[in-house]
This record gives structure tokens, sequence and C-alpha cells, in this order.
């Protein structure tokens, strides 16, 4: 059975720094999936530490804290049916060595630690990203024309 469901979606420092802000949410457009909520904002060293709190001591910890705080990313909900596991697809393996080319990380990377998106990687993380990053009151619900061609 299909869920819908949310998902956060992030373009890093690097897909901004490299004008990839367009090309990625086009790929999410083109997929069929509904862009709910979006904003360009510089992340503060205590919102990092709470997005990648499951990584700390880990050997690229403190980099990877520096990295998403060192100049503006786009923060993004995007909602479809299994849109957690959809967009993980469409981003590629962490490493974009091993990133099967089609995705996101496979077409326009070539380092792990500059790979460009981040999106959650459960429901459970999807939740948790949403409510850091986002209010309630900034999410938008709406219907798109071409919805009724996407689904059964
Ligand atoms: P993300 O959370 O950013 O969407 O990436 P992910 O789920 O694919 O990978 P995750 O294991 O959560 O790692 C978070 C980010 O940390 C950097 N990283 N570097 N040098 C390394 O071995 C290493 N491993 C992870 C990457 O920027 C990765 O996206
Ligand atoms: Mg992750």
């Amino acid at each position: 059975m299909n869920i819908r469901e949310r998902t956060f979606l992030m373009v890093k420092p690097d897909g901004v720094q490299r004008a990839l802000i367009g090309s990625i949410i086009s790929r999410m457009e083109q997929k069929g999936l509904k862009l709910v909520a979006m904003k360009l904002m510089q992340i503060t060293p205590d919102l990092a530490v709470r997005h990648y709190g499951e990584h700390k001591g880990k050997p690229f910890y403190e980099g990877l804290i520096e990295f998403i705080t060192s100049s503006p990313v786009v923060a993004m909900i995007w909602e479809g049916d299994d849109v957690i596991e959809m967009v993980r697809t469409l981003i590629g393996a962490t490493d974009p060595r091993e990133a099967v080319p089609g995705s996101i990380r496979g077409d326009l990377a070539v380092f792990t630690g500059k790979n460009i998106v981040h999106g959650s990687d459960s429901l459970a993380s999807a939740k948790r990203e949403i409510g850091l990053f986002f209010g309630e009151e900034e999410l938008c619900s709406y219907r798109l024309p071409h919805e009724e061609s996407l689904y059964e």
C-alpha cells in the first residue's frame, strides 16, 4: 500500500555555491513530487548540531558541522506517496563514487564531504528534521492540476 508522506530535503552549501538549486528542484518536480515548504537560510551551529547529532564522535563530524554552517542552504519539504525512500533513491549513495548515474550525487558530485544534498532517511528522521527546520505555519496545503495523472 502506498502511504502519503513528507520528507526533508536540503541543498547543502556546495549545491548552493555551484548554482544547482534549480536543477535539484526540477528533478523533484519532474518526478511528480509536491513542494510544500521552502526557504534559503544560514544554518546556525546550534541547528547543525541538532540536525547531525547522530554523527557526533565520528571522524568527519567536526568538518561536517563546519561545512554545513559555511554558507546558505535551501531547506525544503516534499510530499508524495512513499516520498522518503523515493527521494533517497533520487539522491543516490552517500559516496558519489558509488552513486548510480541518474541520481543527483551520481550525476553531479565526486566527493562524500561535498555531496550536494541531504534527504531524510526514515519516517522518524523526516518528522524530526521537518520539526527542526520549519514551523507548522510554513507548510502549504494545496492541489496541483496534474495530481490525478500521477496516482491511481
Ligand atoms: P545526509 O545525511 O547528508 O543526507 O547523507 P547520508 O544520509 O547519505 O549520509 P550520512 O551517513 O547521514 O552522513 C552525513 C554526511 O556526512 C558526511 N560524511 N562524510 N568522510 C566520510 O566518511 C563521511 N561520511 C559521511 C557526508 O557529507 C554525508 O552526507
Ligand atoms: Mg544521513
